[in-house]
């Protein structure tokens, strides 16, 4: 099985950004904790993070026909993408929405999610490990043998 894990805007911050919300992990240590659980589940996983809406939608679209399921932490285009729910709806990947933090208790404006919809499944506020348990939810869905 081949997960796409792809990661929004502010999300190469991680480990410097507002750690009493998103933690003191930096992003490239988070990279290998989602790699080193992939490989003991025999996922095999691939990474990008962009800080730009349309490069997003770029790797959505380039992943239909190489990937089996997408975990996607669209971070602040959660909030306003139109383009990343459509790209979604396109290549209808199984989906998992993550967020570090629980949007669910901040601002209003965290309350609505574009993606949500095209996903099959949302972790909020479990921190990084959030990422863990949509490889698990994505196993649970496409079963171990894919
Ligand atoms: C986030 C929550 C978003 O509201 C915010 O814009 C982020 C990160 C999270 O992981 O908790 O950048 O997606």
């Amino acid at each position: 099985m081949k997960i796409l894990v792809l990661n929004g805007p502010n999300i190469n911050m991680l480990g410097i950004r507002e750690p009493e919300l998103y933690g003191k992990e930096t992003y490239a240590s988070l990279v290998r904790k989602i790699s080193d659980y992939c490989a003991e589940k025999g996922v095999e996983a691939a990474f990008f993070q962009s800080n730009h809406e349309g490069a997003l939608v770029d790797e959505i679209q380039k992943a239909l026909g190489v990937f089996d399921a997408i975990v996607m932490n669209p971070a602040a285009y959660t909030h306003t993408s139109v383009a990343l729910l459509d790209a979604l709806k396109a290549v209808k990947i199984p989906c998992v929405e993550v967020h570090i933090s629980d949007v669910s208790s901040r601002e209003d404006f965290r309350q609505v999610s574009f993606v949500r919809s095209a996903c099959f499944k949302t972790v909020s506020g479990l921190g990084t490990d959030g990422y863990l348990r949509a490889v698990d939810a994505i196993i649970e869905l496409l079963g171990e043998e894919k």
